[in-house]
């Protein structure tokens, strides 16, 4: 799918009456009362409103469907709308409703259906706030479930982290993951600036985030940033199979903005982005759980024609629980140590021959002995990044047929060799979430003086290594009680 390009639009809010160019909600029309919203907010959710395809009437009228208004009682409502003219004979008054009706179906980039708690005639008693809670400052010593109760507080500071790496600003990226990580972690929904005070990581800007989310419902920064030519541009070459930000960041400032600019420029790609570009529409849908066990006997026939008793084992985030992801990561060993080396150009054929194979980069060992410990995070192990032609199960549901290829799908997946010595390091590394790794690294060096990557634990002062037989031992020898990986979505 192509990205629409945003232009800003000139002269502040919605013109009287006028259409959006793709109204897709034909039966909403929305008027927001300025009363206490104020003009320049006004302007603001109509322009948002219209960018999704509902339409804003400038004038109140008959027409209206929908009321949205903010800080206001249901008493106020009420005395609002019986100062307007009555509806015609046979038309309904329109729905008074709270800002929040509008900002979930911006959220949902559809029109929610209207609940009691959206209608202003309902006063919604405030009940008591949840006591603030005590939270461990690292990711890796509180446990994060894949579900929690911020959803939407949390993607907030998400977009301003993706954003921050965008811009290369690391620190920045850092600071609004661990804030949004705190919100992940906490056992009660978020409904009160005042319930962040005395968390880890809370700065100011992160606080200011949350506590417009909570007033309005929307951040104007995030918005802004979500609708940004550059944010939007930066996300879809990221998505491109082999394409990192500072390609995405070279192709943006050279001018180009969409999947067909760059194929434009097609003889600058590497193999990867090509192979990227070429699955590109199959490999931005998300890999579903069944597509996982499917895979994963691909690869486990495959890996066992190579090497008898050689085992596959799931990480990333279809480990930690994801019913969904952007590719699937498997690691490959064997009980008896060396005898894995030379095994994936073997994996490789086999899975060429049978046609399960689309595109794939093979990567040898490295030397372990020339990572620089502690700041190098990559491994060095034996890898093969794929694009598998996964076929579809018969019967695959209406929708997938409008797909390219209603037979086969492509999907990414990494296959990492280790030998089974440094198994429980690497399955640790590639469970992930990267946050959940990143904060493993950080507190092993900074309270324990300890040096971790996905190869090993290393003492600095005593020179040695740590050895291990489980996952379990590694949080053993941090002194962290063990976390499952379902609750590793940090
Ligand atoms: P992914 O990028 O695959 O993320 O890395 P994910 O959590 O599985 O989520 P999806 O795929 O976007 O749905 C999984 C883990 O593997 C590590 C990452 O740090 C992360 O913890 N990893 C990834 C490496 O150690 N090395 C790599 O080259 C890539
Ligand atoms: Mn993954």
């Amino acid at each position: 799918m192509l990205p629409r390009r945003r232009r800003p639009r000139g002269g502040g809010g919605a013109p009287p009456g006028i259409l959006s160019p793709a109204v897709r909600f034909p039966g909403v029309a929305i008027y927001l009362a300025e009363r206490r919203m104020g003009r320049s907010r006004r302007d603001f959710l109509s322009r948002l409103a219209l960018s999704k395809g509902f339409r804003v009437l400038d004038a109140y009228s008959s027409a209206v469907t929908h009321v949205v208004m903010e800080q206001t009682s249901a008493e106020e409502a009420i005395c609002w709308q019986e100062s307007r003219a009555a509806p015609p004979p046979g038309c309904t008054r329109p729905a008074l409703l709270d800002i929040s009706w509008f900002t979930e179906s911006m959220a949902a980039g559809q029109p929610v259906p209207v609940q009691g708690r959206h209608r202003l005639e309902v006063a919604v008693p405030r009940k008591g706030l949840p006591s603030p809670v005590w939270m461990a400052p690292y990711a890796c010593q509180r446990p994060t479930p894949l579900t929690h109760h911020n959803t939407s507080l949390s993607e907030a500071l998400e977009v301003l982290a993706e954003a921050a790496g965008f811009e290369g600003s690391e620190g920045r990226l850092i600071s609004f993951c661990r804030a949004a990580s705190v919100l992940k972690a906490l056992p009660f929904p978020v409904t009160a600036p005042s319930q962040l005070q005395g968390l880890p990581h809370f700065g100011e800007h992160s606080c200011r985030v949350i506590q417009e989310l909570l007033e309005h419902g929307l951040c104007e920064e995030v918005e802004r940033v979500r609708l940004s030519e550059r944010y939007q541009s930066m996300k879809l070459f990221t998505q491109i199979f082999g394409v990192g930000v500072r390609t995405a960041d070279r192709w943006y400032r050279e001018g180009l903005r969409t999947l067909d600019d760059i194929r434009e420029q097609v003889q600058r790609l590497t193999q990867q982005q090509k192979a990227g570009l070429q699955h590109y529409q199959d490999l931005s849908t998300a890999v579903q759980r069944q597509d996982v066990e499917a895979l994963q006997q691909v690869v486990e026939a495959a890996v066992g024609r190579a090497l008898p008793g050689a085992t596959v084992t799931l990480a990333g985030g279809f480990r930690r629980g994801k019913m969904q992801g952007h590719d699937v990561d498997f690691l490959i060993t064997h009980p008896q140590d060396g005898q894995e080396a030379g095994l994936l150009p073997r994996v490789m054929c086999y899975l060429e021959q049978q046609g399960f194979v689309l595109y794939h980069q093979y990567r040898h060992r490295g030397d372990p002995t020339h990572l620089t410990w502690p700041s190098n995070t990559m491994d060095t192990y034996e890898r093969s990044f794929c694009i598998f032609r996964l076929p579809r199960p018969p019967g695959a549901a209406i929708g997938e047929l409008q797909r390219p290829c209603p037979t086969w799908k492509a999907v990414r997946v990494d296959l990492v060799v280790t030998p089974i010595s440094q198994f429980p390091f690497a399955l640790l590394g590639w469970t992930g979430s990267k946050h959940f790794e990143r904060e493993l690294r950080r507190f092993s060096r900074k309270e324990k003086g300890l040096w971790l990557n996905s190869h090993g634990l290393f003492d600095p002062e005593q020179k040695t290594v740590f050895p291990v037989a489980a996952e379990e031992d590694i949080f053993r020898h941090l002194g962290l009680a063990y976390l499952p990986p379902e609750q590793r979505n940090a």
